[in-house]
């Protein structure tokens, strides 16, 4: 019984109603975030932790020095989140390689909570 409501969670997972995709997309992305970004990122708006607090990131200027981008779009987000040290050399954020599903699952968190 219990292997078949996982089951059955597993499919709701793997399936969802298109309209849910992006909603769906994003909340993976909290899971990344919580993983790969909560160590040095406070999940909330603006307050600090080793780096600024990520909600409201998505769609303003960079708070930070140094990054040649006008604004956090998808494009420079994933830029930033392929590699942060190719956008600024001596940046103090060391990321671990970050897939680019995990990658776009972040940036479509970041996107709904801006
Ligand atoms: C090892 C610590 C560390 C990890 C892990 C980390 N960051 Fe950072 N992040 C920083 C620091 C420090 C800065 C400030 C960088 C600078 O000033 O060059 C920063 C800056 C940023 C900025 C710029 C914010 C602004 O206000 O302009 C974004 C966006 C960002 N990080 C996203 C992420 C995401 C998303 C993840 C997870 C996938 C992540 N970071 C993981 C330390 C980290």
């Amino acid at each position: 019984m219990r292997a078949l409501l996982v089951a059955a969670a597993l499919l709701l997972i793997g399936l969802p109603p298109s309209s849910a995709a992006a909603a769906s997309l994003a909340q993976r992305g909290l899971v990344v975030a919580e993983v790969r970004c909560q160590a040095c990122h406070f999940l909330t708006r603006g307050q600090r932790r080793i780096g600024p607090g990520l909600l409201g990131v998505y769609g303003r200027a960079p708070s930070i020095r140094g990054v040649p981008f006008k604004v956090w779009d998808a494009a420079a987000l994933d830029r930033w989140l392929t590699n942060p040290r190719a956008v600024k050399v001596n940046t103090p954020m060391y990321l671990a390689p970050l897939a680019a599903r995990d990658r776009a699952a972040v940036i479509a968190w970041l996107k709904q909570n801006r």
